[in-house]
């Protein structure tokens, strides 16, 4: 029943932007022995597009392991802590390195020990998640001392540094022109934008990727159909986070009600129940309800894209410019969906492991080509999937 629970976090979709995100974290952890200069890849997208995820993923890859030598740590993964300070960050390192005295010594003597442990520990990356919490968007100011304090760590442990955050963490590294000059072009996550084809077509991978993986466990309306789809679309404002928050809570509510089915009208009280605030879309009907329209006005988009973003963010935010693809009537989107979903290949693709090559070659990058998924492989309950055009 535990792993029943878990069925949707247990479910990993390779889409494009994450696929490419994992290839590059991939690459620079390959690459960061012996390189001459250390190497500094950001992760920056909004809110619950995935980047957390990405790092996860490439840690789990590289896990660490104890033994008589002691504990080896390839990949050094923290949250920025709380009290976003250096002596704060030091300590959460110190911690996952699994120093006793984490909390003990002077900036520069916790800093001399945390060097130590990693060169034992034979560290070869340090990620820092929620990176943007060492810039403050009320008052405008960076820690500059932090960016100051990453780049001497790097530079003397020759590590690479993989931070991730919202778009704002990009100010700390603009404060140092040496750490960022380390830097290579940014990992961008995005939110899915309905009115791009293949953002669309995306998307609704993503679904039929997640409704196999429920239709295991669960009878319930086909996800990827046009009009479901865009319900989803517009339950999630194109944030998958925001989609596995409702699907998760639909399969816990269907878990404790010992049901085997969930009906359009669990998604909707899962919805309900899931998403904190309706905020600027009170006049319009949820999403999952029967009296929700599915078509996709501009006005209604231009709002669903604001799902996820603060309040005060969301009225800063200029209106997006709709892009009207051709054939983007109702009906139009509406055919071509059927289509796609007509086309879909529903059998299960040849068992591959996952990411032992380079996915890039089977995995179409925002083509406009429609997509379907194979089911990967199934490890330790986790169920993989490939999209594929
Ligand atoms: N590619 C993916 N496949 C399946 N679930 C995903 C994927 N990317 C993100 N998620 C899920 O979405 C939620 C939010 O992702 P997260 O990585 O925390 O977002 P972020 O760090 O950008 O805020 C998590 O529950 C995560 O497991
Ligand atoms: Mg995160």
């Amino acid at each position: 029943m535990d792993k029943l629970k878990d069925v949707v976090d247990n479910t990993l979709v390779p889409h494009s932007a994450f696929q490419a995100a994992s290839t590059r974290l991939e690459q620079c952890f390959k690459n960061a022995d012996g390189t001459v200069e250390p190497i500094g890849l950001a992760v920056i997208g909004e809110s619950r597009t995935g980047k957390s995820r990405a790092l996860e993923e490439c840690a789990t890859k590289h896990p660490s392991i104890r033994n008589a030598d002691g504990l080896h740590l390839p990949i050094l993964r923290v949250k920025t802590p709380s009290k976003p300070t250096v002596k704060g960050l030091v300590e959460v390192m110190l911690r996952a390195l699994s120093d006793p005295k984490f909390d003990k010594g002077t900036e520069q003597a916790r800093t001399g020990r945390l060097e130590t442990l990693m060169r034992g520990a034979g560290t070869r990356m340090v990620m820092i998640d929620e990176f943007q919490h060492f810039y403050d968007k009320g008052s405008h100011k960076v820690m500059h001392h932090v960016a100051d304090w990453l780049k001497i760590l790097v530079d003397d442990t020759r590590v690479a540094l993989i931070v991730a955050g919202l778009p704002s963490c990009g100010a700390v590294l603009d404060q140092n022109e040496q750490l960022a000059g380390r830097f290579l072009a940014p990992i961008r996550m995005p939110r899915f934008d309905w009115q791009i084809a293949a953002h669309r077509e995306e998307f609704i991978g993503i679904l039929g990727a997640f409704q196999e993986s429920l239709a295991d466990h669960f009878n319930l309306p086909a996800l990827d159909t046009s009009e479901m789809a865009f319900r989803c679309y517009c339950g999630s404002g194109g944030l998958i986070g925001y989609l596995t928050r409702f699907l998760r809570q639909a399969v816990w509510n269907a878990i404790d009600e010992h049901c085997r089915s969930i009906t359009l009208e669990d998604l909707a009280r899962a919805h309900d129940e899931s998403v904190w605030s309706r905020n600027g879309l009170s006049d319009v009907a949820a999403p999952f309800s029967r009296k929700f329209v599915t078509l996709p006005s501009e006005e209604l988009l231009a709002r669903i894209s604001r799902i996820g973003t603060a309040a005060e963010e969301a009225n800063d935010l200029k209106p997006r410019r709709p892009r009207t693809p051709p054939g983007s009537s109702a009906r139009g989107l509406k055919t071509r969906l059927r289509q796609q979903v007509g086309r879909r290949q529903r059998g299960r693709g040849a068992l591959r492991p996952f990411c032992t090559r380079p996915l890039n070659s089977q995995v179409c990058r925002l083509s406009s080509e429609p997509r379907t998924h194979h089911r990967l492989q199934e490890t330790g309950g986790a169920v993989r999937f490939l999209l594929t055009c």
